[in-house]
């Protein structure tokens, strides 16, 4: 869960505890405080659980759906370099999590890109809601599971992982949690990856550590592949 927004409502809350009957009122504060319009039927305030979870929808469609643009700079993530670490990997096939504009899938056409907030996906939806026997032997995560709280992040990872194949591996690009410069990413909530979370987590989900680098922009660039080979 988005623990920024939330705490935010909670605060509204306080403040204007009427909100809390008058619907009418609660959409007036929330998209004055988070650009969010939400519809009669969706606007829930009997649980502030499910209304973070709807701003955190609009938030994230607004922000990644047009304004988020790539950082500039030079690291093992950038598509030049990547391109040729995928080669040399050989993967038969490809999931792109969290593809942004689908750049990859220019020099690996077969790739599947997956995005809930991209028109560039070829899937768009949410990797958690993503279902499919498909395995793949190549999964990349750059930049996309980094978005609300610990027991979020750690089912991306889980996920992510049964989808690759049994000697297959997981190239990520992650953030320690820095902030975008623009107004619009105000209310994301940025996971704080760190070397050590993605060592002992990687363990903890019987994966190993295959290389660790400084990326672009105060990034993390890391590969996982399984410590014994998937059933
Ligand atoms: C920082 S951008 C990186 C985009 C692209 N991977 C790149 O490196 O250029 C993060 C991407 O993750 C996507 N994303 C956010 N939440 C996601 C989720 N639950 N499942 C899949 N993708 C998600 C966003 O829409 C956005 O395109």
């Amino acid at each position: 869960m988005n623990q920024k927004i939330y705490n935010r409502l909670l605060e509204i809350v306080k403040d204007y505890p009427h909100s809390l009957v008058d619907r009418d009122l609660l959409s007036l504060l929330v998209k004055y405080e988070f650009d969010a319009a939400l519809s009669c039927s969706t606007r829930s305030a009997e649980n502030l659980i499910v209304l973070t979870n709807l701003i955190d929808d609009k938030v994230m469609t607004n922000y990644f759906g047009g304004v988020w643009k790539q950082l500039e700079g030079d690291g093992p993530s950038d598509e030049k370099r990547l391109t040729a670490r995928i080669k040399e990997l050989k993967p038969r096939t490809i999931l792109d999590i969290g593809c942004g504009e689908n750049h990859l899938k220019r020099s690996f056409p077969a790739l599947t890109g997956l995005d809930p907030y991209s028109a560039a996906a070829d899937i768009r939806k949410p990797l958690l809601d993503y279902t499919t026997g498909q395995k793949y032997d190549l999964v990349l995560v750059l930049g996309s599971i980094n978005f609300g709280g610990i027991e979020k992040i750690i089912a991306e990872c889980e996920k992510a992982i049964r989808l690759i194949s049994e000697r297959g591996r997981l190239i990520f690009r992650v953030n320690p949690g820095i902030s975008h410069s623009s107004d619009e990413s105000r209310w994301i909530d940025f996971f704080e990856w760190s070397p050590s979370f993605i060592c002992n987590l990687g363990h903890g989900l019987g994966m190993k550590v295959e290389r660790l680098e400084r990326d672009r922009g105060g990034r993390i660039y890391f590969e996982w592949s399984a410590l014994k080979p998937k059933q």
